[in-house]
């Protein structure tokens, strides 16, 4: 295993982190409650047997079975051998005193008397001004102050505004989490985002490296492109190789959904290393991007000059939602996240057809021919 710094905390992290969303179910891989615990117990200590030193997990994950199996993976002397990771439903949080009540009831599924590091779980703007409201960050100090937990962090959905914005507003911050991968440079916190929290002291967390498994199965053009690799990498390998070439990511941690996937990627991060890629690495993956990126099928660049919308759509999300289910050939994760995590104004499903965006859109895209097209796609 290779390790690297994990910010300014003076410890070295694992290159590859267990992220225990995506544990092998008994429906098959996704994020049902019904785990195979004996499964992902023997992933989990594959993994830590194979240097891995950090694992993630949070309250919500396989309807709270994910904390349930990891502290059983972490009996028998795991414990010692790793730094645990969770996170606290900040959606949830009502009152300030919610803080305390979600971590005992983690602590307790965990079987854990410590946090190592404890996440304000998907934070954005919004959900940041609430926390602030509700003091939650006063919480968390008095946890690490009585041992409940070592270092305080956030996960991060939302765009480079309100991460910047997040990381500036509280000096306590230790770790982030942000998804990032080679398609990701310019969305969510993006690359900007990941040297800036870097430069700042923050471990840089990378979740979802394989965009939840995407890159691992590219579409048949992208496939063929990079099987053109001289070295004959698999598309994953290439995308966690990607990630580690550069020196602000701490640590990528991946969903591994079976053990041959653990026993891959821990294969990966053993040849990992800032600076590994070359020229022709870096080419290869542009032409598996733009390949990816022809894919595109509204030409929205998100400029945002069609808001607000005055029934509330938020019209680049949408499209940004549309083009991904249709750059990598699959609708599941668009559609979670058109129903999770907008509001139902802000969906396509809400357009009234009142037309008053279409002229401010520098592309012309004919949005309103558009919006019912995306609805039947998200909405399915
Ligand atoms: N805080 C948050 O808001 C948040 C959000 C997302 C993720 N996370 C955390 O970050 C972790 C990592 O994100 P992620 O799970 O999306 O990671 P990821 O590595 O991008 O995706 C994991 C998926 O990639 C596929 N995969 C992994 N290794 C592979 C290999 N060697 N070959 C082929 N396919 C492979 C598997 O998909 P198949 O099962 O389809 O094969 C697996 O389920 C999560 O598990 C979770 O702990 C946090
Ligand atoms: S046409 Fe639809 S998306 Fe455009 S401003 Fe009107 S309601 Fe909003
Ligand atoms: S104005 Fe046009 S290109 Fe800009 S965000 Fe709106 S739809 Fe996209």
């Amino acid at each position: 295993m290779r390790f690297r710094p994990f910010g300014r905390t003076g410890w070295d992290v694992s290159a590859l982190g267990f992220g225990c969303m995506r544990l092998p179910t008994k429906d098959g891989r996704g994020a049902g409650d019904q785990v195979e615990a004996e499964e992902s117990i023997a992933m989990i200590r594959a993994a830590i047997d194979g240097g891995v030193n950090y694992v993630d997990t949070a309250y919500p994950y396989h309807n709270g079975a994910s904390e349930v199996v990891l502290g059983r993976a972490l009996r028998d002397g795991y414990r010692d051998k790793v730094r645990l990771a969770t996170k606290s439903p900040v959606w949830m949080l009502q009152k300030a005193e919610d803080f305390d009540d979600y971590l005992r009831e983690q602590m307790t599924r965990l079987q854990a008397e410590h946090i190592d590091y404890y996440l304000l779980h998907a934070l954005n703007g919004p959900r940041w001004e609430s926390m602030r409201k509700l003091e939650i960050l006063r919480r968390a100090e008095n946890a690490v102050r009585d041992g409940r937990i070592g270092h305080i962090g956030f996960s991060f959905h939302d765009g480079y505004p309100a991460f910047e914005k997040i990381v500036d507003g509280y000096s306590g911050w230790e770790l982030c989490q942000i998804q990032y991968n080679y398609m990701d440079t310019e969305n969510q916190a993006g690359t900007k985002g990941l040297r800036y929290a870097a430069a700042k002291g923050l471990a840089v967390v990378i979740m979802e490296p394989l965009l939840g498994g995407r890159l691992a199965n590219p579409p048949a053009a992208v496939a063929e492109i990079l099987a053109g690799d001289a070295k004959g990498r698999t598309a994953a390998d290439l995308a966690l190789q990607w990630v580690w070439d550069q020196p602000e990511a701490a640590t990528a941690l991946s969903g591994m959904g079976s053990l041959a996937q653990v026993q891959e990627n821990l294969g990966s991060a053993e040849r990992s290393g800032v600076g590994s890629f070359g020229p022709e690495d870096f080419a290869l993956i542009e032409r598996a991007r733009s390949a990816y990126r022809e894919r595109t099928v509204i030409p929205c660049t998100r400029c945002g000059y069609c808001l607000p919308c005055p029934n509330g759509v938020n019209i680049p999300r949408n499209f940004e939602l549309a083009n991904d289910a249709a750059i990598h050939d699959d609708p599941a994760v668009p559609r979670l996240l058109y129903d999770r995590f907008l509001e139902e104004n802000e969906r396509a499903g809400a357009c009234v057809q009142c037309g008053e965006c279409e002229e401010k859109c520098p592309q012309s895209i004919p949005i309103r021919e558009w919006m019912p097209k995306v609805h039947k796609v998200l909405g399915g």
